[in-house]
């Protein structure tokens, strides 16, 4: 068999690659190792950053997400009870779209007419410096395609980064000493509005999916184990990392959901081997402070789309020459924010007295500052690209 792309992973980075070069007339074949309903199974966050949302748009999947997505014209941040609203809007005329990123990946889904093939085992990469094919198993059976290019869309584990000679890849990594303990509960939100909380117990969030479903997360050490967890610890916990009135209002139910995610800081570069590209979680991972994950998925697929599109039409190679160096920009600077916004809301093991003073002082600075809060906008609704 025989493509030009061949895209690793059916994510939302994949699936959206696959739908821009499915409008651009460009054969495109994806592989994903598990099945469609294990891939739409998971629960991931959901702030979609303007350029996320127009991408969107441009791919004529954004119909669904105009009707049930909620526009959020700003966040409160929350520090040892002290709160601090962001009104993007009126800081920088920005705002965001909360809509999870499962709703992104079925509507990229359901778009799809192209082949995309689940279950496909063993996948493995050859020759992407000359002659790329692509191998895998399915249903016992091996299969080769042949391809002028492969997009590495198969997240931080996948096996297209993992085909990378060592020597050819420098990697840089922050891991942080403590993970998210996150339920999932159809409650109303506690406030219209995403609340960040510092608190000298740990970091906490409240976030919402619908008017009738919401995602709230504590922050736990990294060894938890999520059965240590009922739903009232959960709840009392959150309740005392909340401004009282927030916690006051909060509505508690049974979590429909319930796991504990690691948080790290991770980038790989470059993201470009010979005839191999690398984009979304197989290139970088931000921690979930800054809302970043899913929007830096997008944006450097759709560099990636553009620079594929191009080659492909034999106009140019300028756009894949150029994409690593592109993207790179602005993960770094997405990484910047994200650990910025982490190093701000939560309890190092390490921080000690002088520690917690910055922390303190960078909230004060932010509430009395508004060049700091429109920065701080800037960087949440979405850097330009
Ligand atoms: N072969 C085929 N498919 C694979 C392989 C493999 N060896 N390894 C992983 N995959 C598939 C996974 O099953 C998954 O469906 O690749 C897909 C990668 O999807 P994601 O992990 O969602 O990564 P990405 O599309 O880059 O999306 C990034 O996901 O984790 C969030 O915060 C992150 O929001 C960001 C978004
Ligand atoms: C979520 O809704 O799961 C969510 C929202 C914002 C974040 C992280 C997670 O920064």
């Amino acid at each position: 068999m025989r493509t030009e792309v061949i895209i690793i992973g059916a994510g939302p980075a994949g699936l959206m690659l696959g739908r821009l070069l499915e409008l651009a007339g460009v054969d495109a074949i994806i592989l994903e190792r598990k099945s469609p309903d294990y891939v739409l199974g998971r629960i991931r966050a959901g702030v979609l950053e303007q350029g996320s949302m127009d991408l969107m748009d441009r791919a004529g999947v954004g119909a669904r997400m105009h009707a049930e997505g909620l526009i959020h014209h700003g966040i409160e941040l929350s520090f040892d009870g002290d709160r601090q609203r962001l009104d993007f809007t009126d800081l920088i005329g920005r705002h965001v779209m909360v809509y999870g990123q499962t709703e992104v990946t079925r509507d990229l889904m359901a778009a799809r007419q192209a082949q995309t093939i689940y279950d496909a085992e063993n996948v493995e990469l050859h020759d992407f410096d000359t002659n790329p094919y692509v191998t895998y198993t399915k249903d016992g059976v091996t299969h080769r395609i042949d391809c002028r290019f492969i997009a590495g869309c198969d997240g931080f584990h996948g096996v297209s980064r993992q085909s990378v000679p060592q020597s050819a890849l420098n990697t840089f990594e922050r891991v942080y000493p403590f993970g998210w303990l996150g339920i999932l509960v159809d409650k109303p939100p506690v406030a219209d509005e995403l609340i960040y909380a510092h608190h000298a117990r740990g970091f906490a969030l409240c976030s919402q999916r619908s008017p009738t479903r919401s995602r709230y997360y504590v922050q736990v050490p990294t060894d938890e184990k999520v059965e240590a967890w009922s739903d009232d610890r959960f709840w009392d916990e959150l309740r005392a990392r909340l401004n009282p009135e927030t916690a006051e209002a909060l509505q508690t139910g049974p979590s429909i959901e319930k796991s504990i995610a690691p948080l790290r800081s991770f980038v790989a570069e470059p993201l470009r081997f010979g005839r191999l590209f690398l984009a979304g979680d197989a290139a970088h991972i931000v921690p979930p402070t800054g809302a970043k994950g899913l929007n830096l998925a997008m944006s450097d697929v759709a560099v990636l789309a553009d620079a594929l599109i191009e080659a492909v039409s034999e106009k140019s190679e300028a756009g894949i020459n150029a994409y690593s160096a592109k993207v790179l920009d602005r993960i770094w600077k997405a990484e910047r924010f994200s650990w910025w916004m982490t190093s701000l809301l939560h309890t190092f093991p390490d921080t000690g007295a002088f520690g917690r003073r910055i922390q303190r002082a960078d909230f004060d600075y932010l509430a009395s500052s508004r060049i700091a809060q429109q920065s701080l906008a800037e960087n949440y609704t979405g850097l330009p690209s």
